[in-house]
C-alpha cells in the first residue's frame, strides 16, 4: 500500500467524539426498559432473548481488567471500518495497557480457521480514517453448521478471548446473534458484540438510526452521478441509465436522486407497493423520454437501484422459486437451465423464457452463502435500456416519438465502498469502535453497538446497545424461514421519499440538476460535517 498525499494528511485527522467519552474509565453501562422481540424469534434465542437495551452514563473512576478480544470484518467493504478497529484498540489499551486485540483475516471464515495476525499501535496507526478494509480483508462465510459453531468454539477458547467484535450488516449480525446464543448454552464466556456496517443502508429501525458507510458512499456516487447530469446536459446526446447498489432497498437511490434530482429514479418499495409490471415501468420511463424529446431534449439521467429485479412483483415470484432450486449443484448453465424448466412454475417459467438469454444466466448465477440473488451481477440497467428501446421504436411507429435515443449503461457500485470516509462516518466509526471495547468490558453479548441523535452535532450523540435479538424476523432464505436481521426498506409515509415525491415531477422535464461535489475534508463545517438526506430528513 502506497500512501497519497491526502490519506497522509488523513491519518492526522482525529475525529470528534462526545466530551463524556474523553473519561472512558468512568462509563459505565446501564440496562433500560425492554424492548419487544418478535415471538417466534424468542424460541430461537432462549439465552439472549430477554436482554434489555443499554445506554452509557459518565459515573465513578474504575479499574479495569485485561483483555483478549477478536474483530472480524464481515460482508461488503463500508467506509470506515478501519475506525472501529483503531477505536477499539484505543479503547481496550486505555482501559487496561496489557489487553490485546487480535484480527481475524478475511471474514468469518479467519475465525473458523484460526487465521488472524495481532494488531499493534505501529500497524494501526496506518489505518486511521482510511477506507477500504485491507487491513484484515473481508468474506461473507455463514456461520450455520454445528461443525462451523464448534470451531468456532476452540478458535475462541485456544486465544480465552473476553470478546469478538463482528463488523458487519445484517447477515453477519445474525451471525453475531447466533454465536453469541451459542457462546451462552456452551459456557464459553466470550461476548460477541456487532457494529452496524453497509452502504445499503438497509440496516436501521426506530432505534438504530443508520449503519455506518452509507453516508460516505452515498456521497461518492452522488459525485458520480451529479458529474453525469452535467455531462448529459453539456452534450445533449445520451440517456444515461445507472445502477446504483443496494441489494435489497433503495436508500442510496433515493438519497442520490434527493442530492443530484436526475429526470427519473426507480424506487423498488415504490414498484412493489404499486405492483407495477417491468412493461409499465418501461412505459413510464418512455413517456417521459417522449415528453423531453418534444421539448428537444433527447438526453437525460435515469437511476436504478441494483436490487430492481426483487421487486418487481414478477421478478420476485420468480427469484423466490429459483431461491429454491439448488443450483450450485448443477455445473453448466446448460444443467441449470434444463433444472429451471423443470422446477418453476408455468407463470414464473413463462416470465423465465421472455427474458432475453444473457438475463436470463445472470438470474441463476450462485447465491452467497447466505442466499442472496448477487444482484451486483444483473445487468438490469441493459435490461431497461433494451426495453425501452423496443417501447421507443413501438411509439415511433405509431408517430407519437419524435426523438433520438442513444442510451449509456452505466453502473456505481465498488467505486463507493472503499473511499477515504466522510468526517461523519470517521467519528461514528470511533465512538462504535469504542463502545464495542465497552460492552465487552461490561460481559455484555449479543448486542449491537447504535449512536443515537446522529443528524446533531457529535456533542450531542448518544452511545446506546440493541439486543440484536430485537432486530430479527423469520424470513425465507434458500427456500427455507430461518430467523436473520430484518431489512429496512425505503419508508413510503418518510418524509425523505416524501420529498422525492413532492420534487420528481419538475425534476422529470426541467433539468434542475444538483451537483454536491466530491466529499470535503477541510473547509467549513457546512461542507465537511453535512449528514446525508436520509437521516438529516427521517431524524431532524
Ligand atoms: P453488505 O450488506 O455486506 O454490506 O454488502 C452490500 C453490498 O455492497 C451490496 O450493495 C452489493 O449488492 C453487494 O454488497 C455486493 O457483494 P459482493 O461484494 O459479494 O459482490
Amino acid at each position: 500500500m502506497v500512501q497519497s498525499d491526502l490519506s497522509k494528511q488523513r491519518l492526522e485527522f482525529v475525529p470528534n467524539i462526545p466530551k463524556d467519552w474523553e473519561h472512558l474509565d468512568r462509563i459505565e453501562v446501564v440496562e433500560q426498559e425492554a424492548i419487544s422481540v418478535d415471538e417466534d424469534v424468542r424460541f430461537s434465542f432462549p439465552q439472549t432473548f430477554s436482554q434489555k437495551p443499554l445506554r452509557f452514563s459518565l459515573g465513578e473512576k474504575k479499574e479495569h481488567d485485561r483483555l483478549r478480544v477478536g474483530v472480524v470484518f464481515s460482508g461488503g467493504q463500508a467506509p470506515g471500518g478501519h475506525n472501529v478497529v483503531v477505536a477499539l484498540f484505543e479503547a481496550l489499551k486505555k482501559l487496561h495497557p496489557k489487553s490485546e486485540l487480535l484480527g481475524f483475516l478475511n471474514g468469518p471464515k479467519g475465525i473458523l480457521a484460526d487465521d488472524f495476525k495481532v494488531l499493534d499501535s505501529a500497524l494501526l496507526a496506518k489505518y486511521a480514517n482510511q477506507g477500504g478494509f485491507d487491513l484484515l480483508g473481508s468474506g461473507r462465510t455463514k456461520i450455520e453448521t454445528k461443525e462451523q459453531f464448534a470451531k468456532a468454539k476452540e478458535t475462541i477458547l485456544k486465544h480465552r478471548l473476553n470478546g469478538l467484535v463482528i463488523i458487519g450488516g445484517d447477515d453477519s449480525n445474525t451471525n453475531a446473534a447466533f454465536l453469541a446464543e451459542y457462546f451462552i448454552k456452551e459456557k464459553v464466556s466470550c461476548s460477541v458484540v456487532g457494529v452496524p456496517k453497509t452502504i445499503d443502508g438497509d440496516l436501521k429501525n426506530t432505534h438504530l438510526e443508520v449503519s455506518f458507510g452509507f453516508d460516505t458512499a452515498t456521497k461518492v456516487y452522488s459525485e458520480l452521478v451529479g458529474n453525469v447530469c452535467f455531462d448529459a446536459l453539456s452534450a445533449k446526446k445520451y440517456y444515461f441509465f445507472i445502477k446504483l447498489m443496494g441489494r435489497a432497498a433503495s436508500h442510496i437511490a433515493l438519497e442520490c436522486a434527493l442530492q443530484t434530482h436526475p429526470n427519473v429514479t426507480l424506487i423498488g418499495e415504490e414498484i412493489a407497493n404499486s405492483q407495477k409490471t417491468f412493461w409499465q415501468i418501461v412505459e413510464d420511463i418512455a413517456k417521459v423520454i417522449c415528453q423531453r424529446a418534444d421539448d428537444g431534449k433527447n438526453y437525460g439521467v435515469i437511476l436504478i437501484p441494483e436490487g430492481i429485479v426483487e421487486f418487481i412483483p414478477s421478478f420476485r415470484q420468480l427469484t423466490l422459486e429459483l431461491n429454491r432450486i439448488p443450483l450450485q449443484q448443477f455445473e453448466t448453465s446448460e444443467e441449470k437451465l434444463n433444472a429451471v424448466k423443470k422446477h418453476l412454475s408455468p407463470k414464473a417459467l413463462g416470465d423465465f423464457v421472455r427474458l432475453p438469454e444473457t438475463f436470463q444466466k445472470q438470474l441463476l448465477i450462485d447465491r452467497d452463502p447466505h442466499g442472496n440473488v448477487p444482484v451486483s451481477k444483473i445487468e438490469s440497467e441493459r435490461l431497461f435500456i433494451e426495453a425501452v428501446k423496443k417501447e421507443l421504436n413501438y411509439l415511433k411507429h405509431q408517430g407519437r416519438y419524435r426523438g433520438v435515443f442513444k442510451p449509456q449503461p452505466l453502473f456505481f457500485g465498488y467505486e463507493g465502498r472503499c473511499s477515504l470516509p466522510s468526517n461523519f462516518d470517521c467519528a461514528y466509526c470511533r465512538l462504535l469502535g469504542l463502545e464495542a471495547a465497552l460492552l465487552i468490558h461490561a460481559k455484555k453479548t449479543g448486542y449491537l453497538a447504535s449512536v443515537a441523535n446522529l443528524s446533531q452535532p457529535v456533542e450531542r450523540w448518544q452511545a446506546h446497545a440493541i439486543p440484536i435479538v430485537s432486530l430479527m424476523h423469520f424470513e425465507e432464505r434458500k427456500g427455507k424461514k430461518v430467523p436473520v436481521v430484518k431489512k429496512a426498506h425505503v419508508d413510503l409515509q418518510g418524509a425523505p421519499f416524501h420529498k422525492f415525491e413532492k420534487h420528481r415531477e419538475q425534476w422529470m422535464l426541467s433539468d434542475a440538476y444538483r451537483y454536491p461535489g466530491p466529499i470535503q475534508f477541510f473547509g467549513p463545517d457546512g461542507l465537511t460535517n453535512a449528514v446525508s438526506e436520509t437521516l438529516r430528513l427521517e431524524r431532524s
